[in-house]
């Protein structure tokens, strides 16, 4: 595979070999961390990681696209420094987060030479971070003694991003490329973390488009809008004894006490009530190889996100008005946290590339920016390419 022959002009004996991939969401956008239920797949777009283990408690990372190199020592961790004190580059607090959060569940881990690079656009919605993460537990956990579950691995690396990197994130992201299954969508329930791989409709292919915009503000916005929910299910207990999150508050209920918030915080409310109803559905279509409904339903969750929980850009909403109208398109939508980035269309397979071009083409004259596009197949999830048994001091 090319990209691991150029990781191995980096180190040519690496023991340890993993691919991990970006995800794209068809559904159920910001109500993972509502306890909501989501439908993402892992792509076809990658974090490529080449290791090997060390016999001293010190990692080396190379990061490739960052063109990026660090020492750090898994002693000492919480400083989020390197050996000479330096504090650690943002990119390599993924890494180092991971292995804090291992460590902190009890796993020992080794110390380990590494090198990665990756064909997943950074920051744009596609979980650069969570592929990075899930690279390196990987391979901590192929150079150990020990074996966790997908969804712990999923839940550690989690744990990373929320309390050492300091990103709210719900799990979605990390299990989708812990869990990836290819040719199927993901029906994930975060209440009950159970989960199931649903087909694609026949004769589909999905498409992502990089509106080229990325928000600088979209992490605090992203933990607003958080606050934003648990606000809501604060106000609503007061009617709704019994409800834990927004996902125990049914669309009767909503409909009965939704007076009583805020304007702001009702309309939070009222996009994940419904979108998680709206996920709901699109697996029922997704069983019924219904496309045409399916791809309704992203549309209206697009509206949604636009105008409930507005987390959309002019480029994103113009990237769907444009992608809806172009023959051969089910549905496209914004895809991830929002506030920039990627959207997702579902398209007649047959009609996939010229649905690109023709996006990118209109897209350009119309915002006067360059969209990359790019036809996606769900992948399979994070995973060890090849282990030689061999280590090195
Ligand atoms: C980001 C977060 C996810 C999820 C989405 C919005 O991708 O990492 O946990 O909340 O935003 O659906």
């Amino acid at each position: 595979m090319s990209s691991f022959q150029h990781l191995n002009e980096h180190l040519p004996d690496a023991a340890i070999r993993v691919s991990s991939p970006g995800r794209v969401n068809l559904l159920g956008e910001h109500v993972d961390y509502n306890q909501g239920i989501v439908l993402p797949a892992a792509i076809d777009r990658f974090v490529r990681l080449a290791a090997h283990p060390r016999s001293d408690r010190l990692v080396s990372i190379r990061a490739l696209d960052f063109d990026g190199e660090v020492v750090f020592s898994l002693d000492g961790l919480e400083q989020r420094a390197d050996i000479d004190g330096q504090p650690l580059p943002q990119w390599a607090l993924y890494p180092a987060g991971v292995a804090w959060s291992l460590q902190a569940g009890g796993l020992p881990l080794s110390g380990m030479d590494a090198v990665y690079a990756s064909d997943l656009p950074i920051g744009a919605g596609l979980s650069s971070s969570a592929a990075v993460e899930l690279a390196f537990a990987v391979a901590w956990q192929a150079a150990a003694d020990w074996q966790l579950e997908r969804m712990q691995l999923a839940q550690a690396c989690q744990f990373a991003e929320n309390r050492y990197v300091g990103v709210g994130c719900g799990l979605m992201d990390q299990f989708a490329c812990a869990h990836g299954v290819a040719r199927h969508a993901l029906l994930f329930d975060l209440r009950t973390l159970s989960w199931q791989p649903l087909p694609l409709p026949p004769e589909t292919a999905i498409v992502i488009a990089d509106s080229g915009v990325r928000r600088q503000l979209a992490a605090s916005e992203y933990n607003q809008r958080r606050k934003e929910c648990e606000q809501a299910v604060e106000l609503l207990k007061q009617q709704l004894a019994n409800i834990h999150s927004l996902r125990d508050v049914s669309r009767e209920d909503f409909e009965m006490h939704q007076a009583m918030l805020p304007e702001t915080t009702r309309k939070r409310a009222r996009h994940v009530i419904e979108e998680i109803e709206r996920v709901k559905q699109a697996s029922f279509r997704l069983v019924e190889e219904d496309a045409v409904g399916f791809g309704r339903l992203m549309v209206e969750g697009h509206r949604s996100l636009r105008d409930l929980f507005e987390v959309s850009t002019p480029e994103l909403d113009a990237l769907v008005e444009t992608a809806v109208e172009i023959e051969g398109c089910y549905g496209s939508r914004l895809t991830g946290a929002g506030f920039g980035g990627c959207t997702v269309s579902l398209v007649r397979r047959e009609r996939a590339a010229e649905f690109s071009n023709e996006l990118a083409a209109k897209y350009a004259s119309r915002t006067g920016r360059a969209a990359n596009v790019y036809v996606c197949q769900p992948s399979r999830g994070a995973r060890v390419e090849g282990v030689e048994t061999h280590s090195h001091g």
